[in-house]
């Protein structure tokens, strides 16, 4: 039997003493967490035990040890890199070699109304499908956490759309549409599963580096060769404040440019809810609306983003000579019906039931609805978009834990972006939810938080700063 050489406590006193780790040590730490996770899995389910002997044990109190030191300390950005790199190979990782084409993705850190995935998705897939390079955009996603929504969520609301593919299922047809939009595997980055879980019991949640090595390995699990990060900043981003929000655009970028993929992020503003809709169906309909050429005016914002986003993804995939040409590319893409044809592909090949999108307001049926009206005349000043953020999920929009179920039909509708024009008595939002005794605190939240001045706020820009490899 090998003697495992590696000893967890050496590692968690030399991080605690701030020394740097080695890319070996490193290596070590992620395989003994997902073998510990493993055995625990195994010993539950009463299966006999895989030949690990080589992993040295850690326990629980180890990891969350380690986790803590590495909130206090930091990791340099060579460590984050090899962080980074274990976590993404502790699984099956997505390989593109056999795809003749550039394989790009975004990534959000989440905001309220923020469905830019179903339109960059179709966007780059339309403009993937020439040679000289195709392109592929392999969307792994997420599910609505916190006050922020998910695109799983608002994927499953498409009857039949199947988001739970394996990665060869995922390939073929990335093969025949150039994008796919699915969940993460069981056998993906395993080393995040567990480890975000002791982060959410051990206080370690907000770390940017753990954040970075978090979300990076996930992305480079895809086998990237160009990633745009969307780093949301204002009072419904993750991150508290503009620098916070800034320094872990940085430690993104420099982790995704160490990999060998280039890496861009734009610092975007998450002021107010994104578009028209706020919820899960009601956010593909939006979407739908706009690859139809029948933009609602209040989507004029997601679709600036959405283009901002899109161009970049051209940018880097060589289809514009510039990130502004790619974004111009992209808005004729989203209106000359490309982009659409390129959704119904995605959606067919995904069994989703695509007829639905012929009439898609028919298909938004909420129980109850209420409408916030404006107290008195003036302009919309302000609002805390977290809040506004949870009262979409207190409709029955978002999940208080995981896996419970979420409401297709509930959200919210924006009448107003920050800095119009109000009369009293106007709407302001719409209230949507399933049940009647659901609206009341949602409705309670919004009234609180928005604020009407005598005198239109200073408005910031929708796209606040690029950060790239200096
Ligand atoms: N999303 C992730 O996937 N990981 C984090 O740590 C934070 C947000």
């Amino acid at each position: 039997m090998a003697e495992p050489v590696f000893h967890p406590i050496d590692l968690i006193l030399r991080k605690r003493d701030g020394h740097e780790l080695s890319t070996e040590e490193i290596k070590e730490f992620v395989q003994s967490v997902v073998s510990s996770g493993e055995r625990k899995a195994a010993s539950q389910n009463n299966q006999p035990l895989a030949d690990d002997s080589a992993t040295a044990v850690i326990s629980d109190a180890q990891i969350g040890s380690f986790l803590m030191a590495v909130f206090q300390r930091g990791l340099s950005r060579r460590e984050l890199a090899d962080l980074t790199t274990a976590m993404r190979f502790s699984g099956e990782t997505f390989d593109a070699s056999a795809l003749p084409t550039f394989t790009v993705d975004k990534h959000s850190t989440g905001g309220v109304g923020d469905k830019s995935s179903l339109l960059i998705a179709p966007v780059l897939a339309a403009a993937g499908i020439e040679n000289n390079p195709s392109i592929s955009v392999p969307m792994i996603s997420g599910r609505s956490l916190g006050h922020t929504g998910g695109t799983l969520d608002k994927l499953e609301t498409i009857p039949g759309f199947d988001t739970q593919l394996s990665l060869a299922r995922m390939g073929e047809v990335l093969r025949e549409c150039h994008a796919a939009l699915v969940g993460q595997t069981p056998r993906l980055v395993p080393a995040d599963r567990i480890l975000y879980a002791m982060r959410d019991h051990t206080g370690t949640v907000e770390s940017p580096f753990l954040i970075t090595a978090s979300i990076m390995s996930k992305k480079l699990a895809e086998d990237l060769r160009g990633l745009v990060l969307d780093v949301k900043v204002g009072s419904g981003a993750f991150m508290p404040s503009y620098e916070q929000s800034k320094f872990l655009a940085e430690l993104m970028v420099s982790t995704g440019e160490l990999a060998g993929t280039r890496t861009v992020a734009l610092l975007t503003s998450m002021d107010e809810p994104l578009g028209r809709f706020s919820g899960n169906w009601i956010e593909v309909w939006e979407c739908v609306d706009i690859m139809k050429g029948m933009p609602h005016p209040m989507s004029a914002d997601l679709i600036e983003l959405s283009n901002a986003l899109s161009g970049w993804m051209l940018y880097l995939a060589g289809k514009s000579a510039s990130p502004q040409a790619g974004a111009e590319l992209s808005d004729q893409i989203l209106r000359n019906g490309k982009a659409y044809q390129a959704w119904l592909k995605i959606v067919r090949a995904q069994s989703g039931n695509a007829s639905i999108f012929e009439n898609p307001a028919a298909f938004h049926k909420p129980q109850a609805t209420r409408v916030l009206k404006a107290s008195r005349a003036g302009y919309l000043a302000g609002m805390d978009c977290k809040q506004v953020g949870w009262a979409v999920q207190r409709l029955g929009a978002g999940r208080t834990k995981p896996g419970d179920p979420v409401s297709a039909h509930a959200g919210i509708e924006s009448h107003l972006k920050l800095g119009q024009k109000i009369e009293a008595g106007q709407p302001l939002f719409t209230l949507f939810s399933e049940e009647e005794a659901l609206l009341e605190e949602p409705y309670r939240m919004l009234e609180a938080t928005l604020s009407i001045a005598d005198a239109p706020p200073q408005k910031m820009p929708l796209v606040r700063e690029i950060v790239r490899k200096p």
